[in-house]
């Protein structure tokens, strides 16, 4: 989605802002642009990839900057409609993320007043509206625009006057200030500017800042000064090479051991569990997430009701934000429930506004990240970090194990806190989950066996998954990866419900990928694969190594090192990730950046 960087301080800035845009590439966009005061505003502006941006800049020696990756939601991608825009007079830039939902009336009445409009965009009212309040002061106009504008916005704006400053604003989308010296920086991302500087301000909604080189103001509405704090963030180390591979997916796909070893250090070393204050008879817990991260959660309730007791309910953040399922689920809350949000980027906005809608029924939240810093571990109660480093192709891969493992050590937690396990039982879980890297790292080297399924399913135009219990989320996880890299439609079920509908779907030209795993649901996964060779359709099963039966009833298959089955979904989802993988690859597809995705969904 949409990508903010500027910055202003003692140093060419087109060379600066172009190198951070490029590190918000993996996020997904269209178009780029950049603004730069060079006496005057001088703007370039282009669709397509930041390299066709960069073949129309000349050298400039503008200290100030800003610059945009737009990701289309009001107009089509194309040059006019990218950022930045500017105000009539060509006095004002602005770069914006999100969305202006009353732009066309805003739109209207400026047009009565005589303003023109160039492109389909709805960012393009905000430098006309800034030119309508501008009087010597953008701090000013800026606040007076925020009672007029609806929606959901980061916003960067500079003016003609005034050749060092930034002015910025948010609303339910990210915003950070780095600080540097004699330079500062805005992003909306803080991958774009952590090579520069780790020391960071997270402004709050509404809140503007004034950003120039020697000085960084925060007023309120109302334009008095706040104090802010400035966080020392870590350097995440910067993911720029494949390293060898062909695309970050496989590269991140390959990472999985150390992903999961790493976020084992974090959890049962620097133990952030013993600090989410979870020590109330929790009646219920509601997980929230969307996408990949929701099917983690699905696994998650699986785990967590087996060693707790306590139901669980999954709901997706776009459906949950506007219900009130929290104290529907029992009736009236007879203790305070917790709510995880699952976000690996910590920037999803259904997720955001879930997560502040279960605060607001005074709920517990805690979330689930991967990104230190971001909106999401800013406003829950607490939050469990998973260290997956950064994720570069939008299909989620690592993020997934390791919210997977962290929803494994959160059930844990609360099964010893409240004493269904004791402390031996907590250490053989413990053991369990620090045995997955290795079965993982088997499961790679024997991934070119993956590729000889790759025939039965790359030419398909549909195809299911399907797996019971614990491995039902990941037949959903198999779908939505197979879906989204390779766009061949693909649909997640539990086995056991085929028969009462999809069935009529079935013939020898749609493969089913079967789940198979040895646990109290195995035979009536077997009939169920009997019951679609039955129909013609071709099945690959993953089953456990060894398991003879589930590979003679189907027509390929592929064997998992050995597992428990309670873990099985570890390696069920590095087979499903390969899988779709070799398929998208197979059909040339953009594996890393998918068409019509983003890596972080930041409007609604
Ligand atoms: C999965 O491959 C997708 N990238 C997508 O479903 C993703 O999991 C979803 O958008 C949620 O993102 P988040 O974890 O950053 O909130």
């Amino acid at each position: 989605m949409c990508g903010i960087v500027g910055y202003t301080g003692n140093k060419p800035a087109q060379e600066i802002v172009i190198d951070s845009l490029k590190k918000l590439e993996y996020r997904g966009y269209d178009s780029s642009g950049i603004a730069l005061h060079e006496g005057e505003i001088v703007f370039s502006k282009k669709e397509g990839p930041i390299a066709n941006l960069e073949s129309v800049l000349d050298s400039s020696n503008s200290k100030m900057a800003i610059a945009h990756t737009r990701w289309a939601t009001h107009g089509v991608p194309s040059d006019v409609n990218s950022h930045p825009h500017l105000s009539n007079d060509g006095k004002i830039a602005v770069v914006h993320n999100g969305t202006i939902d009353n732009y066309l009336d805003i739109k209207s009445s400026l047009e009565n007043e005589g303003f023109n409009f160039l492109s389909e965009s709805d960012t393009e009212v905000i430098p006309n509206l800034l030119s309508k309040y501008y009087e010597g002061d953008l701090v000013k106009a800026v606040s007076k625009i925020l009672d007029e504008i609806e929606g959901i916005y980061t916003i960067a704006a500079i003016h003609v006057d005034n050749p060092e400053q930034i002015v910025s604003v948010r609303n339910e989308t990210p915003l950070v200030i780095g600080l540097g010296n004699e330079e500062n920086y805005v992003a909306s991302d803080i991958y774009a500017i952590l090579k520069y500087t780790q020391q960071i301000i997270y402004p709050d909604d509404h809140q503007i800042v004034s950003v120039s080189p020697k000085d960084v103001k925060v007023l309120d509405q109302n334009l008095n000064e706040v104090k802010f704090e400035v966080e020392t963030v870590e350097k995440y180390t910067e993911v720029a090479e494949k390293g060898g591979f062909e695309h970050f997916m496989l590269k991140e796909i390959f990472e999985q051991p150390k992903a999961l070893q790493d976020s084992q250090t974090e959890l049962f070393v620097n133990s952030p569990l013993d600090n989410l204050d979870l020590n109330w008879k929790i009646g219920s817990i509601s997980v929230v997430a969307c996408g990949t991260s929701y099917h983690a959660g699905l696994v998650g309730k699986y785990v967590i009701e087996q060693l707790t007791a306590i139901p669980v309910s999954v709901h997706y953040a776009s459906e949950f934000r506007y219900a009130a399922p929290v104290q529907g689920v029992g009736g009236l809350m007879s203790s305070r429930p917790l709510v995880i949000l699952i976000s690996q980027s910590g920037e999803t906005a259904d997720t955001l506004a879930a997560a502040r809608a279960a605060k607001q029924q005074g709920c517990h939240t805690v979330a689930i990240c991967n990104v230190p810093g971001s909106r999401i571990t800013r406003e829950v109660d607490g939050v469990i970090i998973t260290k997956s480093g950064q994720e570069i192709g939008v299909a989620a891969t690592k993020t997934f194990l390791t919210q997977m493992q962290a929803l494994y050590a959160l059930a844990m937690h609360l099964a010893f806190q409240s004493g269904s396990i004791d402390h031996v039982m907590l250490k053989n879980w413990e053991n369990e989950l620090r045995g997955i890297p290795s079965k993982i790292t088997q499961l790679l080297n024997s991934s070119e066996s993956i590729k000889e399924l790759v025939p039965h399913i790359s030419k398909a135009k549909s195809t299911f998954f399907i797996g019971r219990n614990i491995n039902y989320p990941l037949a959903l996880e198999g779908a939505l990866k197979l879906k989204e890299i390779s766009y061949i439609h693909a649909e997640g079920y539990p086995a056991g419900e085929l028969k009462h509908g999809p069935l009529a779907l079935l013939s020898s030209d749609t493969p089913v990928i079967a789940i198979a795993i040895q646990d109290h649901t195995y035979s009536k996964l077997i009939s169920n694969i009997e019951e679609i060779s039955a129909r013609s359709a071709p099945v690959i099963t993953v089953a456990q190594k060894g398991d003879k039966q589930a590979l003679r009833v189907s027509d390929h298959g592929f064997e998992l090192p050995e597992v428990d089955p309670v873990l099985s979904p570890f390696l069920v989802a590095v087979f499903v990730q390969l899988l779709s993988y070799y398929v998208a690859h197979d059909l040339g597809k953009s594996i890393d950046k998918p068409r019509n995705l983003a890596k972080s969904v930041t409007v609604e």
